[in-house]
């Protein structure tokens, strides 16, 4: 059984060198606060991406395929906005799919389907709301061939050991016919990447502090939010991103519904956000050792960013 929020809150917060788990950004509120994050200049993820899909949808499709019905399935599937180029090119090519994304908001599933099906009436659509893994589990009982999709560089907030285990549940997963598209953010200019994790406007700022608000309103925390700031930093050396709230002040926090207070240090941080940059090589090994074979990899013109799909061995 995976831990509740209040469990890992405790775990997270009661430990020597705190920290939340990123999962925990997406409530409703968080989730809208990310799109404004994708709608940044700086935040360059985005932009790549869609690009890829945009410019490359018969190359991708030429290379998964599929010549039957099949799921094109998405693990966190958020805003959809860089899939719905992809479902644009399907619906025109006549292209017999059903979409069915998956994610645990389910504010933002809501919104999905309603602006995909005004955009697209005809489109078959099964949003499902839950943890992907467990979704994923279920539909091993389905004929019909998957195209999965795990993009906008979500592998990179696990841990290299998450990642892997993320990925060995994935293959055993997947169907033999089915394939994995996965997005992921390659290593660059460490200039551009900081600046995609800290812009001007305080949107990452906002969107991190959001944990402790959500804290406030679902376990009875007392968080004062301006006695807090915001930090992240990349080290090319390793690729990741590490994003930190800090306690701008030695302070007592109570958290009523888990009945602890929570001592801050001045300058303590929570780290709250892994974000790791890969190199083509290293994700080919990372995915390849759990029993998956590259196909292709599609990247965008900058080479910041690739779709790396890959079929069952
Ligand atoms: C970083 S966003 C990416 C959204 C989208 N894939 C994109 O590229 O724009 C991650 C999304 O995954 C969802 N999510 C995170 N962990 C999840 C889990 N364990 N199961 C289902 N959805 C999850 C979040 O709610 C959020 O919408």
């Amino acid at each position: 059984m995976e831990n509740t929020f209040s469990e890992d809150v405790l775990d997270g917060l009661m430990a020597t060198n705190k920290s939340l788990k990123s999962k925990y950004f997406y409530d409703d509120n968080g989730s809208r606060i990310f799109q404004d994050i994708m709608n940044l200049e700086s935040y360059y993820l985005t932009n790549c991406e869609l690009e890829i899909f945009r410019e490359q949808a018969q190359d991708i499709f030429d290379a998964v395929n599929f010549d039957t019905h099949f799921n094109l399935i998405e693990l966190g599937a958020g805003d959809g906005l860089k899939t719905s180029a992809l479902i644009a090119y399907l619906l025109l090519k006549k292209i017999d799919f059903t979409y069915i994304p998956i994610d645990i908001s389910q504010e933002a599933n809501n919104i999905l389907k309603e602006d995909l099906l005004k955009k697209f009436p005809t489109l078959k659509i099964k949003a499902k709301t839950g943890d992907y893994f467990e979704i994923l589990a279920e539909m091993q009982q389905e004929n019909d061939p998957a195209l999965v999709l795990f993009i906008g560089s979500n592998i990179g907030n696990y841990t290299e050991a998450a990642a892997a285990n993320l990925i060995s549940l994935m293959s055993q997963y997947l169907k033999s016919k089915d394939k994995l598209l996965i997005g992921v953010d390659l290593k660059k200019n460490p200039v551009v990447v900081s600046k995609a994790y800290n812009d001007d406007e305080g949107i990452t700022k906002a969107f991190n502090l959001n944990l402790l608000k959500r804290i406030n309103t679902e376990l009875s925390g007392e968080f004062n939010l301006a006695n807090f700031d915001f930090y992240s930093f990349y080290n090319p050396q390793n690729g990741e991103v590490r994003s930190y709230i800090v306690s701008l002040v030695k302070q007592t926090v109570r958290i009523g519904k888990l009945s602890v207070d929570i001592e801050f240090r001045k300058g303590e941080t929570i780290w709250t956000e892994l974000s790791k940059k890969y190199d083509h090589e290293e994700l080919e090994e990372l995915i390849e050792s759990k029993g998956l074979v590259l196909i292709n990899h599609f990247v965008d013109r900058k080479n910041y960013f690739t779709d790396s799909l890959f079929s069952k061995k």
